[in-house]
């Protein structure tokens, strides 16, 4: 019998990855300031997103989701979202096309700003300092004060998010994603990389299709489907008091949900099923995410599947599958073979990058062609298994930075130093994104071909 849940029931429970804040009574003064103020989503738009994540579940749709590794307050501004959406909606234009199917848009955004760390300290020479924990916690340069975990932090990361979501609507709703504007979207740096030409091939013939259907009478202006999308907002619940904080009921349905993002997940670190932070997730309505490493078992996977989601409800749980290229044929049939075997409802997508991490001239890296591999195997082990490839997760930024190896650019190990802004792991640049859209497109399209062809013997 699972016990009664409440928002702050999690404190009861062991927990991984606390900061370790000075001084407990500013914490709680932050705490209590936040959960005075407005939710920055609200229920009905997060049930939205799970009857669009229930449908992926069923093989109707297919889940983007992607953004930065970690937030940083430095590098808030209109042009790096709005660089970031461009992006993302010319990679959903292209998947769209390819899967002739919704693309479910979720960003890494407007909240994800604590990083879960594999050391609780770093060392620099002779120096040993607190890791940095992201912008919502502490300071990323390397000194004694920045590392310091400042509550206070919470309260920028909430006016942050507040901001960055505003925005984010507004070119969600307010003309910017109007599909007429398909030729516009092409970012600086994009208009002279390999993958300009493909994508303005693609988006001709999108055009050619618009101007069919206004001929038809079908036209933005009577359909806001041609003119507005939906963008929902995602990030990791690390944070517990900041989450709870956020934690709201809500009026119509009377249940709880996290209002700071519409989806949450749970990282590789904090999935003990006995911790907190499956605790926390599991009282509330809101679709989750639960990343799936290495080490995770099929029975433990079944054990977090049944207390994060009791009644199988189909969008309420995504598994964020993050083998490595080399690993991921060897454990991801397991998981699904549990999963069919009991019947459970669940959205697979596939993170490219965690498990794809290296180290070259002193930079994480990862490198295209590993993030590439490990995508097509997670195609093709679904494809065998007759399961359905539900989405990609991904470190994406729409600007022109040098954090991944490859691509159609071929950038090296040399190239890293040049543009390595990240706060955290390394992220796809907006050419490297829209390439892994292209081919993921293609193998897509190869899926359909090949289920005409068994269909039609
Ligand atoms: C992340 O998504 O940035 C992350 C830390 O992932 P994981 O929990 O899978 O390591
Ligand atoms: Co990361």
């Amino acid at each position: 019998m699972a016990q009664t849940w409440t928002p702050n029931s999690w404190r009861q429970k062991p927990i991984q990855q606390v900061p370790d804040y000075p001084d407990l009574a500013v914490l709680e003064s932050v705490e209590s300031r936040l959960a005075k103020y407005p939710p920055l989503v609200f229920a009905g738009e997060a049930r939205r997103l799970k009857q669009a994540l229930a449908n992926v579940s069923e093989g109707r749709g297919f889940l983007l989701q992607g953004g930065d590794c970690a937030e940083s307050f430095a590098e808030h501004g209109a042009d790096t979202i709005r660089d970031f959406f461009r992006a993302f909606l010319q990679m959903a234009v292209v998947l769209t096309f390819g899967a002739q199917q919704p693309v479910v848009k979720v960003g890494r955004i407007a909240g994800q700003f604590a990083k879960p760390r594999s050391s609780s300290v770093e060392k620099q020479g002779e120096v040993t300092l607190p890791s940095y924990r992201g912008d919502i916690i502490n300071g990323i340069e390397f000194t004694e004060e920045a590392r310091v975990p400042n509550p206070e932090r919470q309260i920028m990361a909430y006016r942050q998010s507040a901001a960055t979501l505003n925005l984010l609507r507004a070119f969600a709703m307010g003309g910017y994603a109007n599909l007429e504007n398909v030729h516009q979207w092409m970012l600086g740096f994009v208009k002279d990389s390999p993958q300009a030409e493909r994508y303005r091939k693609l988006a001709d013939r999108i055009s050619e299709t618009m101007d069919f259907m206004k001929a038809i009478g079908i036209t933005a202006e009577n359909h806001p489907s041609l003119r507005e999308t939906d963008f929902f907002t995602s990030h990791e619940a690390l944070l517990l008091g900041y989450e709870q904080a956020l934690t709201r009921v809500d009026s119509t349905s009377g249940d709880w949900y996290a209002t700071s993002g519409h989806m949450i997940w749970i990282g590789d670190r904090t999935r003990q099923p006995d911790h907190a932070h499956v605790e926390y997730c599991r009282g509330i309505k809101n679709p989750l995410g639960l990343k799936c490493g290495p080490s995770l078992t099929a029975d433990g996977l079944l054990e977090l599947i049944d207390l994060l989601n009791p009644a199988n409800e189909p969008g309420r749980l995504t598994l964020i599958c993050r083998f490595g290229h080399e690993k991921v044929a060897e454990h991801l049939p397991r998981l699904i073979r549990a999963v069919e075997r009991e019947g459970k409802k669940v959205v697979w997508s596939c993170d490219p990058m965690h498990g794809n991490t290296i180290t070259l001239n002193n930079y994480k890296t990862r490198p295209f062609e590993r993030i590439l591999s490990e995508v097509e195997s997670f195609f093709q082990i679904h494809r065998a298994e007759g399961t359905h490839p539900g989405g990609i997760h991904i470190e994406m930024t729409g600007n022109d930075v040098t954090e991944c190896t490859g691509g159609a650019r071929a950038l090296s190990g040399d190239d890293l130093a040049d543009r390595y802004h990240t706060h955290c792991d390394p992220r796809l640049n907006a050419d490297q994104a829209l390439e892994l859209a292209f081919l993921l497109a293609e193998r897509m399209k190869g899926g359909r071909d090949e289920k005409r062809m068994v269909v039609n013997g």
